[in-house]
């Protein structure tokens, strides 16, 4: 009797251990990784994603922005940081991605991309694999991976688009931007993509301007694409994100009380909440080491984008 007892205290000691080791071993994280990006320029792209990340932080959400407009890197002048390193450095194995991190406000961290962006198309498979190698350090560390991208349907954007788990498309109530931004949609449904796509219509005049344009491009979307858009609300046009940027200081930091600032919290509270019509659940996150191994991969397949 005390024999069996013995045994069944053994094996319940070895059973803990192995849970101990595999909560140790476990990325106690996987990071959900959405790209923020839209038809046409000037829409308002790097200042959501700066804003958003920043309320995500402030929720205490491990938050990770990368900056990945080749042409316009601004993320970090939005902060009025100087960054030494970007991501070109980690590209040409000069630097590990922990040195060019940067720290920004709310605890959110920060991939400079400057112009490495660009190369990230060309790299061979060394450099791939090593930067795959680097991204998949931060899988288990952070809740969100926020990709600020530039716009329009070149292929660099559009493979970022095509790799990530949730995109997120800025649009203006502008029929010019609308026009875009439905070009850019059909361009990754074209191609498959089969992650969410969330709207935002920024530089609203109010709150009932912004729902009516993103209904009417929902339901185009819905009837041309047969696709199912999310739109996850709206921003209204404020001087106060305007003054955030001249100032280089974030306005949800600055402006806690403006409107902009309480769109933005709606907006982050249905994107945790994975708000949508169709599914109350929010997708299941792929990971950074998934999403740049997606990425790579597109990059090598030659049809993607048209540009
Ligand atoms: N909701 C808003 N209200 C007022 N100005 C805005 C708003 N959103 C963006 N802007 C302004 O629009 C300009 C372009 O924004 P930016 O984020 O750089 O666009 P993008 O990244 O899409 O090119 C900036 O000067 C910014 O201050
Ligand atoms: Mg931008």
């Amino acid at each position: 009797m005390s024999d069996q007892a013995e045994k069944l205290r053994k094996m319940a000691s070895s059973i803990r251990q192995q849970i101990e080791v595999e909560m140790i071993n476990k990325p106690s994280r996987q990071t959900r990784v959405i790209v923020i990006s839209s038809g046409k320029g000037g829409v308002g792209k790097s200042t959501l994603a700066l804003n958003m990340s920043l309320v995500l932080g402030a929720y205490k959400q491990k938050v990770i922005l990368m900056d990945a407009d080749m042409g316009l890197a601004n993320i970090d002048i939005m902060l009025g940081i100087v960054p030494e390193y970007t991501i070109q450095h980690v590209l040409q194995g000069r630097k590990r991605l922990k040195d060019i991190i940067i720290d920004g406000p709310s605890g959110v961290k920060i991939i400079p991309g400057g112009s490495g962006i660009n190369e990230l198309a060309n790299l061979n498979d060394n450099e791939l694999s090593r930067l795959i190698q680097e991204l998949g350090k931060v899988d288990g560390e952070y809740d969100y991976m926020i990709i600020d991208t530039g716009a329009g349907i070149s292929r660099n954007v559009v493979s970022f688009l095509l790799a990530a788990d949730d995109v997120i498309i800025v649009t203006t109530a502008e029929p010019t931007s609308l026009t875009d931004a439905y070009g850019l949609v059909k361009t990754i449904i074209r191609q498959s993509f089969d992650g969410k796509i969330y709207l935002i219509v920024n530089k609203v005049t109010n709150s009932s301007e912004g729902i009516m344009v993103a209904e009417k491009f929902r339901i185009a979307c819905n009837r041309f694409l047969e696709t199912d858009l999310i739109p996850i609300g709206n921003v209204v046009d404020e001087p106060a994100v305007r003054e955030g940027i001249m100032r280089q200081e974030a306005f949800t930091q600055m402006f806690p009380q403006s409107t902009a600032t309480k769109n933005i919290v709606s907006i982050i509270d249905r994107l945790m909440t994975g708000y949508d019509q169709q599914n109350s659940n929010p997708g299941r996150p792929g990971g950074v080491k998934n999403f740049f191994r997606k990425l790579s991969s597109i990059f090598r397949d030659k049809d993607v984008g048209v540009g």
